[in-house]
């Protein structure tokens, strides 16, 4: 569990979207966090304390003057990791802001010496006031942290213009990159990630690709941020959504990786390369649409560049270069001499032929391959296989 005894207090304070900080209590629990929810008065309006204590499984505070534990705020100032208000309304910026202390929540953001993550909540109009804008401001220079708001739906209806709160799963991956960034060699990083297939076109229509889903290269993207890293994802098509926080850019064919690769890869301190470009494309792309009338058909095919090979003088000095192979049966062993044919740091090798492993699932079964030696991992999510490549990054690094 990636956050397996980590603590984080959770403010919830009095807004519509506290339901969504439901969810997020849910997920930090199952990511193994102790979260301690703290409700404003405004925040217990809209959800009850039992709902939260059901959700983390440890009591919810909601009063400085609650028969409780002696001197509650200074206690989970102290023992805190990390302070998220989700959602954070006007009034409860505006009160962190004045630096008031006239409830459990801003009393506690008064003690505590944790980074803090907000996320904003409201009306539009409310966010784009001067007054919630300054504060803000005044938040930011503080140090706190900041996710959203976005774009989207709000109570009231439709905007085009942010005050909804962030999405749960956004503010969580916000929340692992504050508690895992400062122990990891990730941290402010560089990172390059590529992930999918290529299509390499044969005519307007037809395009030859190949099963990559790209939630390899996702993972690895994710997990490399949840890290503290700066990700920098080159992704062919797949019908993945962006990862949050990541800078995603998109291309089609094997020549477009190539490129995005080259110009990425000059100040990258990590690169790795989990996309499945197409090794072959057409060698003529037909002006028109083949019809089938004509009979047997002859394609004519010609390798595509090997990326690894044409990017190699780009390389910055001292970067770490993953790589990965799709190799199937006996010729698993041949993916070694790659190590060394490439320049490679760490070649990750999937092995396609096994069940509920290699493309189109959700999970991978792989070997690590470095200077190091050879280490193969039982079968895990694609997940999990990143967290063990970015461990594996940290030690080369
Ligand atoms: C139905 C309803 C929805 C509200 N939604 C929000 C909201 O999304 N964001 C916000 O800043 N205030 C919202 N408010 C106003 C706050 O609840 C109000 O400012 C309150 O004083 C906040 O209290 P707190 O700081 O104790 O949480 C809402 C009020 C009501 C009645």
């Amino acid at each position: 569990m990636r956050l397996a005894g980590r603590r984080v207090v959770l403010g919830v304070s009095g807004g519509i979207a506290s339901y969504k900080a439901c969810v997020l209590a849910r997920r930090l629990a199952e990511a193994g966090a102790l979260v301690d929810v703290v409700l404003t008065q405004g925040g217990a309006q809209f959800i009850g304390p039992v709902t939260f204590e059901g959700l983390t499984g440890r009591p919810v505070l909601t009063s400085l003057w609650d028969r409780g534990p002696a001197l509650a705020h200074i206690r989970l100032a102290q023992d805190a990791e990390l302070i998220v208000i989700a959602p954070a309304t006007a009034n409860l910026i505006a009160r962190a802001a004045q630096g008031m202390a006239d409830d459990l929540l801003t009393a506690i953001l008064l003690a505590r010496t944790v980074p803090v993550l907000v996320a904003p909540a409201m009306n539009d109009r409310m966010y784009a006031h001067p007054a919630t804008q300054q504060n803000l401001a005044t938040l930011r220079e503080r140090g706190w942290t900041m996710v959203g708001p976005a774009v989207g739906q709000l109570a009231e209806g439709p905007s085009d213009l942010p005050g909804r709160m962030s999405e749960p799963e956004e503010i969580l991956v916000q929340v692992e990159r504050l508690l895992r960034g400062p122990q990891s060699r990730l941290r402010g990083k560089r990172v390059v990630v590529t992930a999918g297939p290529t299509r390499e076109a044969l005519d307007p229509v037809r395009v030859i690709t190949n099963r990559s889903s790209g939630r390899m290269g996702y993972a690895l993207a994710e997990a490399a941020f949840a890290r503290g890293a700066a990700v920098l994802l080159i992704s062919g098509p797949t019908t993945l959504a962006p990862p949050p926080g990541i800078e995603v850019q998109r291309v089609e064919s094997t020549e477009q990786l190539q490129q995005g690769v080259a110009r990425a890869v000059k100040d990258a301190d990590v690169l790795m390369m989990a996309a499945a470009p197409a090794d072959f494309r057409p060698a003529a792309k037909g002006r028109e649409k083949r019809d089938r009338a004509a009979g047997n058909t002859t394609l004519a095919l010609e390798p595509t560049p090997d990326i690894l090979e044409t990017t190699k003088p780009f390389r910055r000095k001292g970067a770490v270069i993953v790589g990965f192979a799709f190799e199937t049966g006996e010729k698993a062993a041949r993916a070694k001499r790659k190590l060394t044919s490439k320049g490679l740091d760490l070649l990750v090798v999937n092995r396609a032929d096994e069940p509920g492993a290699g493309a189109e699932v959700e999970t991978n079964r792989v070997t690590l391959l470095s200077a190091n030696g050879e280490r193969e991992l039982p079968l895990m999510s694609k997940r999990d296989v990143a967290e063990q490549v970015c461990e594996a990054v940290e030690a080369l690094l």
